[in-house]
């Protein structure tokens, strides 16, 4: 896409249909793109504001060609997807972004981690495992991860001495140090095709215990300018050597004795993120699509202090989702709610989230904990 190219009917490829395809979508529909979805499911929340819907999976070669020969350009929402066909479209001159070669050597977190520390960047230590023998010599306790396939704490788990070995997982894995961790910090990068890089704030992730999701998300981050600085320093640097176009979500931790430490990046927009719809002068999601379409990335000025809560599918139930205490949550002033528009619920499913505003964070966060409290996603079945 050079310079003179028209953007007036500019079409953009999405592969995944869940809630951050959704928001790209309305963000190109915003500035007045056609957009197409790949996903499996009928009337999944992206296909319900956009265009059109191929309906297929992301293993599906065919539906991978279609959506990039009728498409501008295509980019993602996931990192789980058939590279092979994509590679070859790509060589053949098709706009994919970031590239499949990117995605593919994302797809496998222990070849990601081994590219950053090769070129310098702060990770845990890690070692590739072959045998529970390597296993043993490591020590514990330690982390094992699968490479390939893991989301949302599922292929992570720890191992807390030897006679864990036995629950360990069956897959190709790798393992990792225990960080002591103060906080989980997160940055959300953006590049384009030029190579031109822009950072938004730094934030803190918290977690839900139970399943090990990052539910909540307080940006800015109650750290030092210094931590701040130098958080900046290698998400920056993270990105320049993964050399992708569109926008990563950089996962940190900042461990008790203040070292920061690189545990994962996505190659799409990021649950840690979401807060930049209503904090940031341009989101995540309006960034993406000017990082892919060759257009200059807007400003990632922090307009507010914010906190974003997910609201996750409640425990005890399943079926068509029914949402509770929404009359009471939207009393709350500076909340904005979204609602993924997902037809099925499941314990812990994502279904929507709230981002509260505040000039005082810790009202913000005060504010976004009551909205938490009685928003609660039902659903049709108890189980
Ligand atoms: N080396 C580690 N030390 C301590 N905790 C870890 C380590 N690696 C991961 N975790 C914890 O597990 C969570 C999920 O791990 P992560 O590698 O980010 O996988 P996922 O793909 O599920 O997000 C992290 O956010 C963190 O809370
Ligand atoms: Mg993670």
């Amino acid at each position: 896409m050079n310079k003179d190219f028209n953007y007036s009917g500019l079409k953009i490829g999405i592969i995944g249909g869940g809630q951050l395809g959704k928001i790209m979508s309305q963000k190109a529909k915003k500035m007045g793109f056609h957009v197409t979805i790949l996903d499996p499911t009928v009337n999944c929340p992206a296909a319900q504001v956009s265009d059109k819907h191929i309906v297929g999976g992301f293993y599906d070669k065919e539906k991978l060609e279609q959506l990039v020969q009728e498409t501008d350009v295509t980019t993602f929402e996931l990192e789980h997807i058939d590279t092979s066909i994509l590679k070859e479209l790509y060589d053949n001159g098709h706009n994919i972004h970031p590239s499949p070669y990117v995605m593919e050597l994302i797809q496998n977190k222990y070849e990601q981690k081994k590219l950053l520390d090769e070129k310098g960047i702060p990770v845990p230590l890690y070692k590739d495992v072959k045998s529970d023998e390597d296993l043993a010599a490591f020590g514990f306790p330690v982390i094992q991860k699968v490479k390939l396939g893991g989301y949302d704490g599922k292929g992570v788990q720890m191992l807390k001495s030897q006679a864990d070995i036995k629950n360990c997982l069956e897959t190709e894995s790798f393992i990792e140090e225990l960080v002591d961790i103060d906080k989980e910090l997160a940055v959300i990068v953006a590049r384009n095709m030029e190579g031109e890089i822009k950072c938004y704030p730094v934030v803190e992730m918290l977690f839900d215990e139970r399943v090990n999701i990052c539910d909540s998300v307080m940006a800015p981050a109650r750290i030092s300018k210094e931590i701040e600085e130098k958080c900046i320093e290698i998400c920056t640097k993270s990105i320049q050597v993964l050399g992708g176009v569109g926008i990563f979500g950089v996962e940190l931790f900042l461990t008790k004795k203040g070292e920061i430490l690189v545990n994962e990046i996505a190659p799409r927009p990021h649950n840690s993120g979401h807060y930049t719809v209503e904090a940031c002068a341009t989101s995540q999601f309006e960034q993406i699509i000017r990082a892919v379409t060759n257009l200059p990335l807007g400003s990632t000025k922090l307009i507010s202090p914010s906190v974003m809560v997910n609201i996750l599918g409640e425990e005890g139930y399943e079926g068509e989702p029914f949402i509770d205490g929404i009359h009471e949550a939207l009393e709350i002033p500076e909340l904005s709610f979204h609602f993924y528009g997902k037809s099925y619920t499941k314990p812990f499913r994502k279904m929507g989230h709230i981002t509260v505003l505040d000039d005082d964070i810790d009202k913000a966060l005060e504010k976004a904990m009551k909205a938490k409290d009685v928003l609660k996603i039902k659903g049709s079945k108890k189980i």
